[in-house]
């Protein structure tokens, strides 16, 4: 146990010079119950400081440090206004300013419902391709897409010093980090307009954005439903015994791929995910007790399908825990990586469950690989 006691006190020293030989290994998921000093929680008060040591961890190691709410989003300039989907729906193309004197800017693009009443809950989504903007609207729901590269350019196979990254040079976050910021800011815009109910707010995102929005869910209570969508590693599935052909930690941080998507430390895990003091369970405990629905596809090998039911057996344990047990939501459909239109279905049924008090047909709670056993033997306390 004082071994216990040290290995865990270094591990959460922000401060360490991370090597990889200061991690005791861990066989199958890390209990997301045992706080770093070794004792576990008990209460529900215990879970929340837990939860918030679990932020640090998933910080430090993995994503990096946001800033906290810069509290001074406006509109820097309106682009464009007009009608969408046979007038049925306003559309307003915008530019918000926030962040230190108002330097960091995003583009964003409303879609509302005009006959649907008021205020309305509204799906984020990132990236301005206004998919499944339609199908929102047609369900009364408004629809808000967002440029989250404009406050991190995109890169693969090197790094750029975004402007968010610029303008707080004090954090490490990395893009994925940022990105996910920027979910939060737009969210800030949203609630200062009548029109738009924010207590009532679905966050979700495909692939890498798919990660982002995961991780803005973990980070940001506001977020009523999370949904990634693909967003596999990094994203809703674990890192841990990764089967062949899945993309792993070690090929995602490689510096000729998206190694600046993560904390610089991060990448040091490669080939040694068992020593991370984390698996990607612990990112939907944090959304815990809020519904979180992670939808895929059997064919998406890439991004690790039985990784994605591991993470979603590994939270499980925290939802009961927290008495909302079906709120720890998974779906997969046949095919490949996409969020199709049948994703986006799944997701305006359990939104309209969830935020609108419809019934739900689904549990979306079925195991997708019945036969695979969970990688973990703890229990919730
Ligand atoms: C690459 C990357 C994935 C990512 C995907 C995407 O395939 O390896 O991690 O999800 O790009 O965003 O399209």
């Amino acid at each position: 146990m004082t071994y216990c006691l040290c290995f865990l006190a270094l591990i959460c020293s922000p401060t360490s010079n991370t090597t990889i030989d200061q991690f005791a290994a861990i066989e199958g998921l890390p209990d997301p119950f045992l706080f770093n000093d070794g004792h576990r929680v008990a209460s529900s008060d215990d879970w929340k400081a837990r939860r918030a040591e679990i932020i640090e961890l998933i910080s430090r190691y993995e994503y990096g440090h946001v800033p906290p709410t810069p509290g001074n989003v406006a509109v820097d300039a309106p682009l464009e206004s007009g009608t969408r989907f046979a007038n049925a729906s306003t559309f307003q193309s915008l530019r918000l300013k926030f962040g230190p004197d108002q330097s960091l800017s995003t583009t964003v693009h409303l879609y509302l419902p005009k006959n649907a009443p008021r205020p309305l809950t509204v799906i984020l989504r990132f990236g301005l391709g206004g998919e499944h903007a339609q199908a929102a609207n047609e369900r009364g729901y408004a629809f808000v897409c967002f440029d989250q590269t404009s406050l991190d350019p995109d890169t693969e196979g090197h790094d750029e010093v975004g402007p968010a990254q610029a303008a707080y040079p004090d954090h490490d976050w990395a893009s994925v980090a940022v990105w996910a910021w920027c979910a939060s800011r737009v969210l800030d815009y949203m609630e200062t307009l009548t029109d738009i109910d924010t207590a009532k707010s679905v966050i979700t995102g495909h692939s890498r954005t798919g990660k982002a929005a995961i991780l803005a869910g973990a980070l940001d209570e506001r977020f009523a439903l999370v949904v990634p969508n693909g967003s596999g590693c990094g994203g809703a599935s674990t890192f841990r015994n990764p089967p062949k052909g899945v993309e792993t930690l070690e090929l995602i941080t490689r510096a000729t791929r998206f190694k600046s998507w993560f904390h610089t430390d991060f990448g040091k895990f490669g080939d040694a995910e068992e020593r991370l003091p984390f698996d990607q369970h612990f990112m939907r405990a944090l959304v815990a007790p809020r519904p979180l629905l992670s939808t895929d596809a059997y064919g998406d090998q890439w991004c690790n399908p039985p990784g994605t039911q591991a993470a979603w057996q590994g939270a499980q344990p925290v939802y009961d825990f927290l008495g909302v047990s079906a709120n720890n939501m998974i779906h997969f459909r046949e095919g490949g990586h996409d969020q199709l239109a049948p994703d986006f279905e799944v997701l305006l049924k359990v939104a309209d469950h969830f935020l609108k008090g419809a019934a739900l047909e689904t549990d979306y709670q079925h195991a997708p690989f019945p036969r695979v056993p969970a990688p973990f033997s703890w229990k919730a306390p």
